[in-house]
């Protein structure tokens, strides 16, 4: 059985788009994880961090995204913009699967910061120069993955194909 492949990256980088397109191609079945937390929790992350705090929501994160991860076979999976961070789903992930950073310009992703606020309690909360910290912070994490797309100026389709050259 081939690896299953995990998207990375920072909100907004087109994760769960380029998610399922890929599943489609590879015939493998496409999970979302922040579409899994919400239906095992029966809220939205929105309601999750506002009813729970954060501190819940990435402890619920680690517990599925790394059975997920681990445990699903033939899947392609979109992790949520924050779970990369923590080093158990890090390190489960570099283990067992082959992960792929889809990486954005600071300046491309600021341009379209306002649409991606809705549903993302995280940019609701920050200003503009705190999630630029969170963006380098966090850089250094996601380059651990094993393969990084720049997604700047491409279609969800070309990464995609990109994508698929790179694991074959
Ligand atoms: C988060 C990213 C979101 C979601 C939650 C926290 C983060 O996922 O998990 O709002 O910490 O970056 P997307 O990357 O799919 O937006």
């Amino acid at each position: 059985m081939r690896k299953n492949i995990v998207l990375v990256g920072f909100m907004g980088t087109g994760k769960s788009t380029v998610g399922k397109l890929l599943a489609e191609q590879l015939n493998r079945t496409f999970y979302d994880m922040d579409d899994v937390i919400v239906e095992k929790e029966g809220k939205s992350v929105a309601e999750i961090f506002s009813t729970k705090g954060e501190r819940y929501f990435r402890e619920v994160e680690r517990k599925w995204t790394i059975n997920y991860c681990t445990k699903k076979e033939n899947a392609v999976v979109a992790l949520g913009g924050g779970a990369f961070v923590q080093a158990p789903i890090r390190e489960a992930c570099l283990a067992h699967t082959e992960v792929v950073l889809l990486s954005l310009s600071w300046e491309t992703w600021v341009e379209r910061m306002e649409e991606l606020k809705e549903g993302r309690p995280l940019l609701q909360e920050k200003n503009v120069k705190e999630i630029r910290n969170l963006f380098e912070e966090r850089a250094t994490m996601y380059a651990e993955a094993h393969h990084r797309i720049v997604t700047d100026g491409f279609t969800p389709e070309e990464v995609t194909e990109q994508i698929i050259a790179l694991l074959q």
